[in-house]
């Protein structure tokens, strides 16, 4: 089973409380999404290899380490993850970005597809699928089956916010990929959406209604 990890630091915590807020309008929404993205791909990055080096300083020679490994890509689900997308790359600048377009059903709930680019080299890169919410997991779901099914191997998925029930059946249809979040919120309301959680992800970065 894929295991949950809720990424406590504070400061993601803190900006986190913010992103809740409904007076927090779109310019503060969208930068202090940034600025969490950014925090946790700091924390995802947490497990990278090393290898070690030899280079010069101005003084002398020495041993040193770098980032060993396979190479990053991250797939944010649009919407709402484009969101994240920024942030992250201000600390893996060299990572590849693929797109998988997704949006839920207002009435069934479910995820319908409309897009999907990767890199071509999917197969080889550790891949980061981004998306604010995991409400009913129907879209990160679909996501990584869609990733799947075009050769991904190494995949993980980073949230702002999930939900029990989203979590569950996320676990259920994709019991090998590990989940990274900032909070797990207390359950879902009748129109799927996360309780408390921050509305919707895509009109508050986007201001759209
Ligand atoms: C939101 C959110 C997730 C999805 C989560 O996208 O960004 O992709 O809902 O819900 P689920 O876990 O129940 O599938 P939305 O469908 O609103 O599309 P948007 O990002 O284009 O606004
Ligand atoms: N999508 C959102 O943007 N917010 C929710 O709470 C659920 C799904």
């Amino acid at each position: 089973m894929g295991k949950v990890y809720v990424f406590d630091h504070p400061l993601i915590q803190h900006k986190l409380s913010y992103i809740r807020d409904k007076n927090t309008g779109t310019k503060e929404f969208r930068e202090l999404v940034d600025e969490v993205a950014m925090l946790m791909a700091y924390e995802i990055t947490r497990e990278m290899p090393l290898k070690e080096i030899e280079i010069e300083t101005p003084v002398t020679t020495c041993k040193t380490k770098v980032i060993a490994g396979k190479k990053v890509g991250l797939v944010p689900i649009l919407r709402a993850g484009l969101g994240m997308v920024d942030g992250m790359l201000k600390l893996i600048p060299a990572a590849r970005v693929g797109h998988v377009g997704l949006y839920r059903d207002p009435e069934t709930l479910e995820p319908v597809e409309y897009y999907v680019k990767l890199p071509s080299d999917v197969n080889e890169r550790e891949l980061i699928v981004i998306d604010p919410m995991l409400a009913t997991g129907g879209s990160a779901a679909a996501a990584i089956t869609a990733l799947k099914n075009r050769g991904a191997q190494n995949l993980k998925l980073m949230c702002l916010i999930a939900a029990p029930e989203g979590i569950e059946k996320f676990q259920q249809i994709h019991e090998d990929i590990d989940l990274y979040v900032a909070a797990v919120d207390e359950k879902l309301n009748d129109h799927g959406y996360i309780v408390p959680g921050l509305g919707d992800a895509g009109d508050r970065l986007y201001g759209t209604k």
